[in-house]
């Protein structure tokens, strides 16, 4: 029909992993189990609000006076807190050259930095990890700037693909950019070492690279310094860096979408410039970020006591993960003594991939009723003690299907 503008738009396949949630709601069978997207869960199954969470919130609805805008960059403390919470006492050191601006979550701050380098160099060509989360390439790509994978994960061994990784890093033109995960490496769990961050460090430096860190995860790996180690590396040593900060996991803030994106310059006449196309390019998708959670977190950061809560209860959460990854472990070897499932104790974070076939995890779906995205990526907060066994036998279960 004439006139109808949306008619010619086909409907979408859902997204990889928020369709997950979706296709778990619709299924009736009570046996189900949602090991979808990364969001952390207690031996209850909820993801609860943390305690210094909740108390931040009052204290910032009662003294909140007005709700008139906060400004472009968002809240400022917050951005200077979160980026301290991430490099440490470095974040003083690199104040003068930095350009930090609140962004709509951990997404709008990968996609700020796309932007960014779209602004600044449309050629830009952004290396990402082979496999990554499924949502990089969508987010970063649809600013307009190139994508191309670098090889990081060994599928038989489960461990990093380091000498391919660093391989392909050396013969990079000066200039490219290479997205790393600051911890938890989202799908595959496997991080870097020390030692192969300053392997990288160094080619990073040698080739003229840019570092883009994704710290989505801190302080769900090991604890918040040993998450950071990595980034604060680089940092310390690379003059051009670019960090998108998350808040929604290790604060359980993910409706709230608060996150920042820290683009380190070579200058502070740079970082000053670059703080004004921030502005311009938040101004012109979404005027201004949201300020309750940026409002909330920057509040437990600020407050000694209630920061210590928090930092208590992110110990407690990575605690939990690390118990679960053993729990699961010793149930399917238990199940199958002839295979080895170590792997999972030794990866980091809420994820790992399962490495099965494509048939194996349609069958966990829709047989077993036990639900992940399609490349076969588990979340480990969504084992319980309740619900171990059936996950152990649904994965046993499927093993051979291919
Ligand atoms: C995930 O990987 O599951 C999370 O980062 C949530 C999301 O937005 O995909």
């Amino acid at each position: 029909m004439t006139g109808d503008i949306f008619g010619n738009l086909e409907t979408l396949p859902p997204d990889s992993i928020l369709g997950v949630t979706a296709a778990f709601r619709r299924d009736p069978d009570p046996r189900k189990i949602d090991l979808g997207v990364g969001v952390y869960r207690d031996e209850f199954g909820n993801t609860p609000v943390p305690a210094a969470v909740r108390e931040a919130e009052q204290a910032v609805l009662a003294e909140q006076v007005t709700k008139v805008y906060v400004g472009p960059a968002g809240n400022v403390e917050f951005n200077e807190r979160v980026v301290a919470l991430a490099l440490g006492p470095l974040a003083t050191r690199l104040r003068d050259r930095m350009a930090a601006i609140q962004t709509v979550g951990g997404c709008g701050a990968l996609r700020m930095g796309a932007e960014m380098l779209h602004a600044a160099a449309p050629d830009s060509v952004v290396h990402v990890s082979d496999p990554t989360w499924a949502n990089h390439e969508p987010l970063l790509g649809n600013s307009g700037i190139t994508l191309q994978r670098y090889p990081y994960y060994e599928a038989a061994t489960r461990v990093v693909a380091f000498d391919r990784m660093l391989a392909y890093l050396e013969h990079l033109p000066p200039g490219a950019v290479v997205l790393l995960h600051g911890c938890c490496h989202n799908p595959t769990g496997v991080d870097l070492s020390l030692e192969q961050w300053a392997a990288v460090a160094d080619v990073l430096e040698l080739r003229g690279l840019v570092p883009f860190v994704d710290l989505a995860y801190q302080g769900l790996g090991d604890d918040l310094e040993t998450d950071a180690e990595g980034l604060r590396l680089l940092a310390a040593r690379l003059p051009t860096l670019l960090l998108a900060i998350s808040c929604s996991k290790n604060f359980g803030v993910y409706r709230e979408r608060a996150g920042a994106l820290a683009v380190f310059a070579q200058n502070a006449a740079t970082a000053r410039a670059i703080a004004t196309h921030q502005a311009r390019i938040g101004r012109r998708m979404y005027s201004m970020p949201p300020d309750h959670g940026a409002a909330i977190v920057s509040r437990v950061l600020g407050d000694p006591r209630l920061r210590q809560v928090w930092q208590d209860e992110v110990a407690t959460m990575v605690a939990r993960m690390k118990e679960l990854r053993t729990l699961l472990a010793g149930r399917l070897t238990a199940r199958r003594p002839d295979l080895d499932f170590s792997w999972l104790t030794r990866q980091r974070g809420m994820f790992s991939l399962l490495g099965l076939a494509p048939a194996a995890i349609t069958a966990l779906c829709n047989e077993e009723h036990v639900y992940m995205p399609p490349d076969g990526r588990i979340n480990l907060a969504g084992v319980s003690d309740a619900n171990v066994d059936r996950v152990a036998d649904a994965i046993v279960n499927v093993l051979g299907r291919r």
